[in-house]
C-alpha cells in the first residue's frame, strides 16, 4: 500500500473537518485506488489554541511543513490572498503539488499564480474552491471537455442561499440567519465575502477560467450581494411568479466578450433553481453537444468541502505515486475581455416608491417608453400607508445604460420618494 505524506496548513473549520473525515475515507481510498493519505505536518497560526486531537503536533511555521521531506503534497486551508499566495509560491518552488479550497487566491491572484505553476510544472488542485461537494470543475475539465459552452449560471454561495431560504421559509431575520450559517460552518471567516457576493464572484471567475480559458480581472466583475433584498421584494417577486436567488452568470457575448456577474436575480418559481434551498448550490450549463446540464448538491460546510478535498488529495496522491505530472494549467492565450457592465442586456425588476397621486404611474411608464424599454408586468398594490405606494415593474430586455437613464429620469419626478430598487430577471430558458 502506498502511503502518501500530506502537510496541512490551516486547521480551522475546513481543516478540522478534513481531519475528522480522513480516517473514514482512507479505507475507501485504499480499496479503490491502493493509496493511503497520512498527515505528517500541521501548521496553524496559534498552536496553543485548544482543538480536538490532531494526528501530529501543530506548529506555527508553515515553511517547516513545506520543507519536510516526508511531506509530498501540501493542503492550504488558511484562506485569504496574501499568506496563502506565499504558501502556494513556496509549494511550487519546492515542486510539491498544492491542494486548496481557496477561491479568493485563485480568482484574485491567479494571474500571478498560474504562470508560476506552469513554469514549475507542478499541479494545483482546486475542486473544493467551487460549489462544495459538487464535482463541477472535474465535469468541466473531463466530462464536458469536448463541448463548447454556450453559458453557465449558478447559485454558488451556500451562506447567502441559506440566509435567503431562512428569511423566506422560516421568516428569520437577516442577522439570525447569518449567525446560523456561521455556526454550521458555511460562512467565510469574513462573512462580508458571502453576503456581499464576493465569494460567489470568486467562484464565477474560476468557472469562467475552466469554461472559457479566461480568468477575468477580478476588480472588473460587477458584483452585488443580498443585503438590499427586502421582505417586500420577496413577496412582489412571488406574486410575479419568481423567487429571488443570488445568481452568478458566465456567458460569452459574441467571439471576444464574456459576461461575468453576480447579483440577486429573479428566477422563475417553476425553474429547478428555485427549489435549491439552504446551503445547497446548483450550477447549470449548456454544452453544444451535451445540451443543458444541471448539478445540485451541498455547497458549503466542512463535510461537503472534505468530499472535494479528499478527491483532490486522492488524485494528487495517485499522480505522485505514478510519477505523473498531474493536471497542469494549459497555456491559453485567449483574446477575451469582460463586457462593459453598462453594455450588458437583460430583463429587470424595478420597484419605485412614489406619492399616491393620479397620473404618476402613467408618467413612470412614459419614461420607460421614451427609453424604448417595454413593460411586461406592473404591480401597484393597495393598502400602503402614508400616501406612498410602490410601483413594481417587470421590464422587457434592455441595456443597463438605458435602464439607468430611465431610472435617473424617474428619480427626478416630483412624486418619486426613494431610489429605485433594481434586480435582474433571468428566465433561464
Ligand atoms: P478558518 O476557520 O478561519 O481557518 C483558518 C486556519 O488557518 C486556522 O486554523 C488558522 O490558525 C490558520 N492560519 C491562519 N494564518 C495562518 C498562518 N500564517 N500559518 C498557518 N496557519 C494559519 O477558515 P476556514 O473556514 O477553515 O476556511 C479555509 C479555506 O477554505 C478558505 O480559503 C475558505 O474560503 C475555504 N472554503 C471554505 C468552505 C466552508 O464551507 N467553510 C468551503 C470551501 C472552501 P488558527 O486555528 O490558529 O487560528
Ligand atoms: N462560504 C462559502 C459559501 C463556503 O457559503 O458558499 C463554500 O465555498
Amino acid at each position: 500500500m502506498n502511503k502518501i505524506g500530506i502537510g496541512l496548513i490551516g486547521c480551522g473549520t475546513v481543516g478540522s473537518g478534513l481531519i475528522r473525515n480522513l480516517p473514514h475515507a482512507n479505507p475507501l481510498l485504499a480499496e479503490r485506488l491502493g493509496i493511503q493519505l497520512e498527515i505528517r505536518g500541521i501548521a496553524v497560526r496559534d498552536p496553543s489554541k485548544p482543538r480536538p486531537s490532531l494526528p501530529v503536533q501543530p506548529i506555527s511555521d508553515w515553511k517547516i511543513v513545506v520543507a519536510d521531506p516526508s511531506v509530498q503534497i501540501i493542503l492550504e486551508l488558511v484562506g485569504g490572498t496574501d499568506e496563502a499566495f506565499q504558501i502556494a509560491e513556496a509549494c511550487l518552488k519546492a515542486h510539491k503539488p498544492l491542494v486548496t479550497a481557496n477561491k479568493a487566491l485563485l480568482a484574485e491572484r491567479g494571474q500571478e499564480l498560474i504562470p508560476l505553476a506552469q513554469k514549475s510544472g507542478t499541479p494545483i488542485y482546486f475542486e473544493a474552491s467551487v460549489a462544495g461537494g459538487i464535482p463541477v470543475l472535474k465535469a468541466l475539465r473531463e466530462g464536458l471537455v469536448a463541448n463548447q459552452l454556450l453559458g453557465l449560471h449558478g447559485i454558488i454561495n451556500g451562506t447567502s442561499n441559506y440566509i435567503l431560504s431562512r428569511m423566506v421559509e422560516a421568516g428569520s431575520d437577516f442577522a439570525t440567519a447569518l449567525q446560523q450559517a456561521k455556526d454550521l460552518g458555511y460562512a467565510e471567516a469574513d462573512d462580508r465575502l458571502d453576503v456581499d457576493g464576493i465569494d460567489a464572484a470568486h467562484k464565477a471567475s474560476i468557472l469562467c477560467l475552466l469554461a472559457y480559458g479566461f480568468l477575468p480581472k477580478f476588480s472588473e466583475i460587477p458584483v452585488e450581494g443580498i443585503r438590499k433584498i427586502t421582505a417586500q421584494d420577496v413577496s412582489f417577486a412571488r406574486q410575479l411568479g419568481y423567487v429571488i436567488k443570488l445568481l452568478a452568470m458566465v456567458r460569452p457575448i459574441g467571439n471576444e466578450q464574456i459576461e461575468v456577474r453576480v447579483a440577486p436575480t429573479l428566477v422563475p418559481a417553476l425553474h429547478p433553481l428555485a427549489s435549491v434551498h439552504g446551503a445547497f448550490n446548483a450550477v447549470g450549463l449548456i454544452g453544444n453537444l451535451s445540451g443543458p446540464v444541471q448539478f445540485t448538491g451541498r455547497g458549503a460546510g466542512p463535510d461537503a468541502t472534505s468530499s472535494a478535498l479528499l478527491a483532490d488529495l486522492a488524485e494528487a496522491a495517485k499522480n505522485v505515486r505514478d510519477k505523473s505530472p498531474g493536471p497542469l494549467f494549459p497555456k491559453v492565450d485567449r483574446k477575451a475581455r469582460l463586457i462593459a457592465p453598462n453594455d450588458s442586456v437583460g430583463r429587470f425588476y424595478v420597484r419605485i416608491e412614489v406619492e399616491d397621486r393620479p397620473g404618476v404611474l402613467a408618467q413612470v411608464a412614459g419614461i420607460f417608453g421614451s427609453e424604448k424599454i417595454g413593460i411586461s408586468s406592473v404591480l401597484q398594490p393597495e393598502g400602503h400607508g402614508a400616501g406612498s405606494v410602490p410601483l413594481v415593474f417587470l421590464l422587457e430586455s434592455a441595456s443597463v445604460s438605458s435602464l439607468q437613464k430611465a431610472v435617473a429620469l424617474i428619480a427626478k419626478l416630483p412624486n418619486t420618494r426613494q431610489p429605485a430598487m433594481i434586480m435582474r430577471v433571468e428566465d433561464l430558458t
